[in-house]
């Protein structure tokens, strides 16, 4: 009983720590999202699933868009294109090709209030 206890009350700070540590953990993960334009220029960002614009900084024209899981996201060109790349990730064509001003990344606000 008495090694049982101790176990427990050992166990129990690490408990404690992981269910502490993982809202933070969720809150700072990353979507990795690769941006292609002509001829393979192409860059890649590591954008924050934390539901808040994130700017691109990066005036290449773009064709295609890939996302790693985490999403979704929503990518926005400055020619008016809406991108949404779906929560398990994906590639998808941006038509016109356009500057991709930059995107959101996490669980989109309007799904607390049953928008969508
Ligand atoms: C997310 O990306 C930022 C910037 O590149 C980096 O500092 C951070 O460690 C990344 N977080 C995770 C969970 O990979």
């Amino acid at each position: 009983m008495i090694s049982i206890t101790s176990t427990i009350l050992a166990i129990l700070p690490v408990l404690s720590t992981l269910v502490s540590a993982n809202p933070i953990a969720a809150r700072t993960s990353n979507v990795s999202v690769t941006f292609i334009g002509a001829a393979d220029a192409q860059y890649t960002l590591d954008i924050p699933a934390s539901s808040t614009w994130t700017p691109t900084n990066n005036v290449l024209s773009i064709s295609h868009i890939s996302t790693s899981a985490g999403g979704p996201c929503v990518f926005f060109g400055v020619d008016g294109v809406v991108f949404v790349a779906p929560a398990e990730g994906g590639y998808g064509d941006v038509g016109p090709p356009q500057t991709i001003a930059g995107g959101i990344c996490g669980p989109f606000p309007g799904s607390d209030y049953g928008m969508w």
